[in-house]
């Protein structure tokens, strides 16, 4: 069952088996580019990276990683092309078709990214919205994996703001079997559309996905606990007010100490120290944030290989 010529705009619309394809092929890369072998499965492609926001884990990975399966990926910003003057975004989608062979996307509007891949001929990649992040949620799942052997049955807490993070991990997790407890202040919940789409598709893996507003009731026994900053990209104006509401929402020692003993701490960075995570709890033992990061590159090369890649891998 191949996944060549998709679209990865949300992990929603794959499949519980497409997930976990990504998360072999994704080991296979790693072991393979860890061992010095060569995996050139994207030689002579061409990746458009189209990047409305700010990045440096995102654009680095894809870019790094697309020279790494052989290709020629480049980096395309607002300022220096024609989608910083208003050219439409289906007149865009359909001039790169023409000559590359996939479109990664980081931008404001989910529907963006949608019209995008409607336009385009080519498989477009969603490098975060402001509604999802699904390349980071993927890699975050990978991570846990590695760390936790399985991760069915297994507990994710998530503290702090209710946005493209969190809604992405809602995916991942349910998609994986995956529990996912979120605690998350009034105001700043999850969007409840996704809750519910992402509560079907835990319901298919029997896994529970549960929105609370208290972090220790949420933090309780979990086995991964997780944070992401509290005014995102765009959002800036309004941090001193997000700051206030999401105080209590701190990844912590005192936090820690109601997760399991062997509990792992995650980040999708960049991190504000001393707001959504202490200083110490990034810098301790249960931090695994540094891996997580590397590992955006041998999840989004798998996720790259099994959209454009001519070979089975
Ligand atoms: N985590 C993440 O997507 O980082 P960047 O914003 O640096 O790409
Ligand atoms: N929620 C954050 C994630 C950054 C990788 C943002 O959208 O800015």
């Amino acid at each position: 069952m191949g996944m060549k010529g998709r679209d990865l705009l949300s992990i929603h619309d794959y499949s519980v088996g497409e997930v976990a394809t990504i998360m072999d092929v994704s080991r296979k890369l790693k072991k393979m580019q860890k061992a010095g072998e060569e995996h050139r499965y994207l030689e002579g492609k061409n990746l458009a990276m189209i990047f409305h926001k700010a990045s440096t884990r995102t654009r680095v990975s894809f870019e790094v990683g697309f020279s790494q399966l052989g290709g020629h990926p480049i980096y395309l910003s607002d300022s220096g092309t024609q989608m910083g003057r208003g050219e439409p975004v289906r007149d865009t989608a359909r001039v790169l078709s023409r000559y590359v062979d996939g479109i990664m996307i980081r931008t404001f509007a989910q529907e963006t990214v949608v019209e995008l891949a409607k336009y385009a001929d080519v498989p477009v990649i969603n490098g975060l919205t402001d509604l999802l992040h699904p390349c980071q949620a993927l890699t975050d799942i990978f991570t846990a994996i590695e760390y936790k052997g399985t991760i069915r049955g297994r507990k994710l807490t998530y503290v702090g703001d209710g946005n493209n993070m969190l809604h992405s991990l809602m995916f991942a997790c349910a998609k994986m079997g995956m529990n996912l407890s979120c605690a998350c202040p009034e105001g700043y919940m999850p969007d409840p559309r996704i809750v519910k789409l992402a509560q079907a598709d835990a319901a298919e893996t029997h896994c529970k996905i549960e929105v609370l507003t208290n972090p220790l009731e949420a933090a309780k026994q979990a086995d991964v606990l997780y944070t992401d900053v509290w005014a995102s990209m765009g959002m800036e104006e309004q941090q001193s007010i997000r700051q206030e509401a999401m105080q209590d929402y701190q990844i912590n020692s005192r936090l820690l100490s109601v997760a399991r003993p062997d509990a792992i701490v995650m980040h999708c960075l960049p991190a504000h120290r001393g707001e959504e995570i202490t200083d110490e709890v990034m810098e301790g033992p249960q931090s695994v944030i540094f891996d997580q990061a590397e590992n955006r590159l041998h999840v989004q090369k798998a996720i790259m290989a099994l959209l454009m890649s001519d070979e089975n891998l």
